[in-house]
């Protein structure tokens, strides 16, 4: 399973990279204006520091706005990713972009049929919220259960990101259901380390060592 890391935040991306654990980043607006930086000298600086695939998402709700939008950003990079919304004009823009080989993340999907259709027009990706399902009272991990058997029944290119991870158990769920990426928030990413039986046993290593060139 590839990981991505769910945020715009420079030092988190250089950090987790620097642990050879990214394989790629995703972004949203709400991300995006967390930093208050210009959205394109933002991604040049990710561009700069991951060599995967960074999803960047438009902000225009029509298809010509879209594909307009997408059309520039797929210039910046051959590892730009366009994140369109679920919506039937998004649908549409993914169409058009999938035959001008624009690569697309079809985000804010929350049900299977969702992301049956986003297959069905050609997105390169498709991004369920489990974390934003499970807050409603929904079980979001199944959908990517669901998903994956629909997806490998009938052979679709479409990889499936799993997104609004919240926790590691999350995480393992993803790996244990065969997602292809799950993209991660950097604090989730923290959180996969710990354990303390490693600090503890580190702690003695080093006391044990030291002893013993007393
Ligand atoms: C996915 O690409 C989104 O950026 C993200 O996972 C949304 O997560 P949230 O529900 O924590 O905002």
């Amino acid at each position: 399973m590839k990981i991505f890391i769910d945020t715009a935040n420079i030092e988190e991306i250089n950090t987790a990279n620097e642990w050879g654990v990214v394989d790629g980043v995703t972004t949203n607006p709400t991300l995006v204006a967390k930093e208050g930086k210009d959205l394109r000298a933002l991604i040049n600086e990710i561009l700069g520091i991951v060599d995967g695939p960074i999803s960047v998402e438009v902000i225009s709700t029509d298809s010509e706005g879209m594909i307009k939008e997408a059309l520039e950003m797929s210039n910046w990079s051959e590892n730009i990713v366009v994140k369109i919304p679920m919506i039937p004009e998004g649908l549409k823009a993914v169409k058009i972009l999938n035959e001008n080989d624009v690569k697309t993340n079809v985000t804010l999907v929350f049900s299977v049929n969702q992301a049956l259709l986003a297959a069905k027009a050609g997105a390169t990706y498709v991004s369920p919220f489990i974390g934003r399902l499970d807050d409603i009272g929904h079980d979001g991990m199944q959908i990517i259960h669901d998903l994956m058997q629909i997806y490998n029944l009938y052979d679709f290119k479409t990889e499936i990101i799993v997104a609004s991870i919240r926790h590691p158990l999350h995480v393992i769920e993803s790996a244990k259901a065969g997602a292809h990426v799950a993209t991660i928030p950097f604090g989730v990413i923290e959180k996969m380390f710990k354990h303390p039986l490693t600090d503890i046993g580190l702690e003695k290593f080093l006391k044990d060592w030291e002893k013993s060139k007393k």
